[in-house]
């Protein structure tokens, strides 16, 4: 967008491949710091105005977004799933280009194909951030990292048990924990429902550099010695089903259950939510002692405000 006659350079947060280690450092030391309520937070985002589109359902996400952006400044305008001119035909591309002549950033929820993501981002006069895609959940990772620092003190060396399908929460984890020396992700996902080869591939080259460790495999009853953390999503993303009929027979070993969490008796339960207490995770775990998932739920506002303040804090040409 022009503004005073700089050219200002937009950066987009669409896939956790695209940061750096400092980068993603930067964002999550900013995230605690706005959790902790370190900053004075009510001018950073003065005379932004931030889209807000939601293509799919969401609770977090998108009251996240919106109130981090009230919160720091900005003005927004929302836009549900049969708002923009998309539903009658028009293309993403011509969508996008009328959007970056107006808005400062847009963040995004399309859950479908990753090519759509890139084509919001095919421009830099406005930031896109990925509020999630079929692919990837960027911004979740972020607020699960904050979580992570602000309860352990740290993100190195975390030992995380992920349970359930190798969806977009999964990948986002995968690609941001790896980046931490010493940190483990173990997966355990049902036969058929694991990480994308290129996430999984993406990760362990990660993790060769950071000396962190990714292993996945399809059994639940092989499980580490000692973890911090066991994580677990819902297991119809964003509600969609499966094609396979008998696919809950084969996610069933895969609940977190009390007695799983009392072989870790120090380790915290997490959960990305929504969720379905008695199908990935029974009722007593989520609500129980060791369940952090609703603080974690309000990281998401936190880290929320570090990604648009990292987008927005642009360059001008
Ligand atoms: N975790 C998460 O993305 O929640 P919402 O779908 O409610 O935004």
């Amino acid at each position: 967008m022009y503004n005073g006659g700089a050219l200002i350079m937009r950066r987009h947060l669409i896939s956790l491949n695209d940061l750096s280690y400092a980068d993603l450092c930067q964002i999550i030391q900013r995230s605690t710091d706005f959790s902790k309520g370190n900053v004075e937070i009510q001018q950073l985002l003065v005379g932004q105005i931030i889209g807000i589109y939601f293509k799919k359902t969401s609770t977090r996400t998108r009251t996240a977004f919106s109130a981090a952006a009230l919160r720091m400044g900005a003005q927004i305008i929302s836009y549900g799933p049969n708002d923009l001119q998309i539903n009658t035909g028009e293309t993403i591309e011509d969508t996008t280009n009328v959007l970056s002549g107006m808005l400062d950033c847009l963040v995004a929820r399309t859950a479908g194909e990753w090519s759509e993501m890139q084509m919001f981002a095919s421009q830099n006069k406005m930031s896109v951030i990925n509020a999630m895609s079929a692919d990837e959940h960027p911004t979740q990772a972020l607020a699960d990292l904050t979580t992570i620092k602000n309860h352990f003190g740290k993100i190195e060396n975390i030992k995380v048990l992920y349970f359930g399908e190798g969806n977009n929460t999964a990948a986002a984890l995968a690609l941001a924990l790896t980046k931490f020396p010493g940190a483990e992700l173990h997966l355990r996902t049902p036969q058929g429902y694991g990480l994308k080869p290129e996430i999984l591939q993406a990760a362990q080259q990660y993790a060769q550099i950071s000396s962190a460790k990714i292993i996945e495999n399809h059994d639940p009853f092989d499980l580490p010695n000692d973890i911090d953390v066991i994580y677990t999503t819902r297991w119809e993303t964003t509600g969609t089903s499966k094609e396979d009929p008998c696919w809950k027979e084969r996610f069933q070993p895969f609940m977190v259950t009390s007695r799983l969490m009392d072989s870790y008796s120090s380790a915290v339960f997490m959960h990305d939510l929504p969720a379905h207490r008695g199908e990935e995770v029974e009722a007593d775990v989520l609500d129980g002692p060791a369940s952090i998932a609703f603080v974690q739920a309000k990281n998401k506002m936190y880290s929320a405000m570090a990604a648009m303040e990292w987008c927005l804090s642009s360059s001008s040409n």
